[in-house]
């Protein structure tokens, strides 16, 4: 029997006022190419500094209200042995966890993937949940192309999602359900619309076969973009106008938070469209915030460098982005307020 007041307690937390949700669970093989990128060595030592640098961030607290950690991370330990989801608990952050174990090719269906994880699902999330989570992560991935994703990637894709909430609700987990429409390529927004509108739909029609409890659940989607090889970029107000409209027709009044992903956006970006979405639709009946990675991380992860010098000042670079994301999340961001900073 599914506890329905443990899934709202963890809910009233997540969309308190002025708060978002940062994504911290890169796996080790994407960790470890943002690292190489900024040529610092990825080892369980340099991912624990790192990690452990961004969640001692005095402050941070004041705008997150869950972090989502990677496997690795729940057994690791702060400098001083306290482990890290202990550390978050202790600041009133809530732990969550990523479950799903990454994409394969999706068979018939060319150009498009799956994401694996269900088996042992269920009792996974009980070791999570004794370590301290509240909340989890599922991520499908849907690459754009004329033909992609297909018919059939677009309701396998929706099926797992809704069953690892289903599952994750069992538990006393909120699910945090991510399917994200990549911005790789050169597609027009219209085609992102498109694709998005097909794939939100598809996922509420599972979770509403499943019977996932919509108010136990977070959404996790992608912003309307043009894709990356797709000059110009378009403006806030288009991808607001863009983003809003799939999501006013897909997404039930009765989803509490709508916490975006950045997607290779640019920092500014993430929240000069975060904001755009809030300034237009003030009177959302969903929480309109982030659970950025990228866009949150990226500022701090390049001023550490992978020296222990650098810490304070990549505490500072991580600082501002959740305090321009608090603001964006309220629709009381500026560019001059960016450029002050
Ligand atoms: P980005 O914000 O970098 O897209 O990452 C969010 C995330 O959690 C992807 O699963």
């Amino acid at each position: 029997m599914r506890n329905e007041a443990e899934l709202r307690a963890t809910i009233a937390k997540m969309v308190e006022p002025g708060k978002g949700v940062l994504a911290a669970d890169e796996s080790i093989p994407t960790i470890t190419k943002r690292f190489k990128a900024l040529n610092i060595e990825s080892t369980e030592e340099t991912r624990r500094a790192y990690r452990t640098l961004l969640f001692t961030t005095r402050g941070a607290e004041e705008y997150l209200s869950g972090i989502i950690l990677f496997e690795e991370t729940l057994t690791q330990k702060a400098d001083d042995g306290t482990p890290l989801p202990e550390l978050l608990i202790r600041h009133g952050v809530m732990p969550g966890i990523k479950v799903d174990k990454g994409t394969v090719p999706l068979p018939a269906a060319p150009g498009d993937l799956i994401t694996q994880g269900l088996d042992g699902l269920g009792e996974r999330l009980l070791q999570y949940k004794a370590q301290g989570a509240r909340f989890a992560k599922w991520r499908e991935v849907y690459g754009v192309t004329d033909v992609n994703p297909t018919p059939l990637g677009v309701a396998a894709n929706a099926e797992v999602l809704a069953r690892y909430a289903s599952i994750c609700q069992d538990a006393g987990i909120v699910p945090i359900v991510e399917p994200e429409v990549l911005i790789d390529g050169d597609h027009t927004i219209e085609r992102c619309y498109e694709v998005s509108d097909a794939v939100l739909h598809a996922v509420f029609d599972a979770l509403h076969r499943h019977r996932v409890m919509l108010e136990g659940m977070v959404l996790k989607p992608s912003m309307v973009l043009p894709g990356k090889d797709r000059p110009p970029k378009a403006s806030p107000q288009k991808v607001a106008e863009a983003t809003l409209q799939i999501l006013r027709r897909n997404v039930p009044a009765a989803v509490p938070s709508i916490n975006f992903l950045s997607g290779g956006q640019s920092p500014d970006e993430a929240s000069a469209n975060l904001n755009a979405m809030n300034v237009m639709y003030p009177h959302a009946p969903w929480v309109l915030s982030f659970s950025y990675a990228r866009a949150l991380q990226d500022p701090a992860m390049r001023a550490w460098a992978g020296r222990k010098e650098n810490v304070a000042l990549a505490q500072a670079a991580f600082y501002r982005r959740l305090k321009m994301n608090s603001l964006a999340r309220s629709g009381k961001w500026s560019e001059a307020m960016e450029r002050a900073a």
